[in-house]
C-alpha cells in the first residue's frame, strides 16, 4: 500500500503480513493476518516511528521514500523492541547510518544484544520532548510492560496523535482501509483486538491500566497503534475496550459460559449436548469448543471474558484427557483466575480425570461444586441429569453476579 497521510506531515506506512501462520510462534493468524504499522513524521527533521518485522523491507523503504529520502532520516524511534517492530532495523541502519535511534533506557541493552547496535543510539526519558520543527513536537511516555519492560509510546503534541505501538492494537491485516471510520468490518477488528489482547497483553493488566491512567492528561485525537486499525473517529472506543479487558483480571467476568470439551469415542460428547441444553435453558449464552481442534488462541478470549467454565473430558491413562490438560495449562499460564467451574466426563474402570481437574481448578482459584465422573455411555436418565447439571451450573454463575 502507498503511504497514507494521517494528519498534515504525519504518514502511515506499513506492511500486511498474510503469510505468517503463527504470531510469536504460538498464535494462529493464517486466516486473519496482521499488519505492522509504522509512521513517518515529516517535520524539518524526519522521524520514523516503529518499523516492521524482518519482512518486506523493500516495500517499507519505498513507502518511506514517498515522503522523504530514507537516507536522510534524522531519527528512528523504537517504541518497543519486539522483532515484529524492529526486524528491519539492521537493513534500515545500512540505508540511513546517520539516523539516531531513540528508545527507552532499557531498550539500549536489547539493541546491543538483538541487533549488535551500540552507536548512534540515545535513551530518552519519560516525558522528554523532541522538537522536529515544521509543526511537530514529539513527547515520549514510558509505558513499561505494555508489552515488554522497555516499551514506550510517542505522542505528537501538535497533531495530537498517540503512537501506542502494541497497546490498542489487534490482529487482522488491513483490508485497504486503515482508519476505523473507513472500515466496514468493525466487529472483525474488535474481536481480533480482543484475541490479540488476551493472547499477547493480558498478563499485564496493571501496566495497561497504569498506562491508560498516565495518558489521561494528553489531548488525543488519534490512536495510531502498530497493529491493526488507526482509531481516528472513536479513539476513546479502543482505549475503553482495553481498560475494560484489563479490569477483567480482577473483577468477575461477564455472565456466560465457555464449555470446553474433548472426547475419544464420543461418549463424553453425548453429555456435552445435554449439559449445554441445561445452560441455555437457564438463559445463559454458552460457547462450545472442542479442544482437540481449536487452538487456545480462539478459546482464551471466551475464558477471559466469561464467568463460567465447563470442562467435559474423559479419563485417559488415569488422568484428564491430555488435550484438555493442555488447554487448562494455557489458561493457567494466562492466569485466568476466579472463575466458576464444573467438570463432567466419562471413564471406563478407575476414573482419574477428577483428580487432575481438581488440582488445576484449585491452582486457578476456580470455584467448583460439581465434579462428575460417569461410567461409559450416558443412559437417557443420565442425560436428563446432565441437563439439570447444566441448569444448576448456570444458576450458580448467575448468582455470582447478583
Ligand atoms: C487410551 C485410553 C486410555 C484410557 N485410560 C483410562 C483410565 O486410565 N481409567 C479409566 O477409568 N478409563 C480409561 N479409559 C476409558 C475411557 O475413559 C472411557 O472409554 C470413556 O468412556 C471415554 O469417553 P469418550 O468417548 O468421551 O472419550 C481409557 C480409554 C482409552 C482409549
Ligand atoms: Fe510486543
Ligand atoms: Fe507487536
Amino acid at each position: 500500500m502507498p503511504a497514507i497521510e494521517v494528519k498534515p506531515g504525519v504518514f502511515w506506512i506499513g506492511v500486511n503480513d498474510r503469510t505468517t501462520d503463527l504470531f510469536e510462534g504460538i498464535w494462529p493468524i493464517s486466516r486473519e493476518g496482521v499488519s505492522y504499522n509504522a509512521y513517518v513524521i515529516n517535520g524539518e527533521k524526519k522521524a520514523l516511528i516503529d518499523l516492521a518485522k524482518d519482512f518486506k523491507a523493500d516495500e517499507l523503504l519505498s513507502q518511506i521514500a514517498q515522503i522523504a529520502d530514507p537516507a536522510h532520516l534524522d531519527y528512528i524511534i523504537i517504541n518497543h523492541m519486539e522483532p515484529d517492530h524492529t526486524g528491519v532495523l539492521r537493513t534500515l541502519r545500512r540505508v540511513a547510518p546517520q539516523a539516531e535511534i531513540l528508545a527507552a533506557k532499557k531498550a539500549l541493552d536489547m539493541l546491543a544484544h538483538y541487533y549488535h547496535i551500540t552507536e548512534g543510539v540515545r535513551a530518552v526519558a519519560d516525558r522528554e520532548i523532541l522538537s522536529l520543527g515544521g509543526g511537530h513536537t514529539l513527547q515520549f511516555h514510558m509505558t513499561p510492560f505494555v508489552h515488554w519492560p522497555e516499551t514506550m509510546m510517542t505522542y505528537d503534541v501538535e497533531s495530537r496523535i498517540l503512537f501506542s505501538c502494541d497497546a490498542f492494537g489487534g490482529y487482522g491485516s488491513l483490508q485497504g482501509a486503515i482508519f476505523d471510520d473507513q472500515c466496514n468490518r468493525p466487529d472483525f477488528y474488535e474481536q481480533e483486538a480482543l484475541r490479540y489482547y488476551v493472547n499477547i497483553v493480558s498478563l499485564f493488566p496493571k501496566p495497561v491500566l497504569r498506562a491508560i491512567d498516565k495518558l489521561q492528561g494528553l489531548d488525543i485525537d488519534i490512536i495510531a497503534p502498530s497493529h491493526g486499525l488507526i482509531w481516528r473517529e472513536r479513539p476513546e472506543h479502543i482505549v475503553n475496550l482495553y481498560a475494560k479487558w484489563a479490569s477483567y483480571a480482577e473483577e468477575p467476568a461477564d455472565p456466560g459460559v465457555t464449555l470446553l470439551y474433548g472426547t475419544m469415542y464420543g461418549l463424553t460428547e453425548l453429555m456435552v449436548e445435554a449439559v449445554a441444553e441445561g445452560v441455555a435453558s437457564a438463559g445463559l449464552p454458552v460457547e462450545i469448543f472442542d479442544v482437540r481442534h481449536t487452538h487456545a488462541s480462539y478459546v482464551l478470549p471466551y475464558l477471559y471474558t466469561r464467568r463460567g467454565v465447563l470442562v467435559g473430558a474423559p479419563t485417559y491413562e488415569g488422568g484428564l484427557f491430555p488435550p484438555m490438560m493442555d488447554m487448562l495449562h494455557m489458561a493457567e499460564h494466562k492466569r485466568i483466575q476466579n472463575r466458576r467451574a464444573a467438570y463432567f466426563g466419562s471413564y471406563g474402570w478407575s476414573g482419574g480425570a477428577r483428580r487432575d481437574f481438581t488440582a488445576i481448578a484449585e491452582a486457578l482459584k476456580w470455584t467448583f461444586d460439581d465434579v462428575w465422573e460417569f461410567k461409559g455411555a450416558p443412559s437417557p436418565q443420565l442425560l436428563r441429569e446432565g441437563v439439570s447439571f447444566g441448569r444448576r451450573f448456570a444458576g450458580a454463575v448467575l448468582a455470582d453476579r447478583a
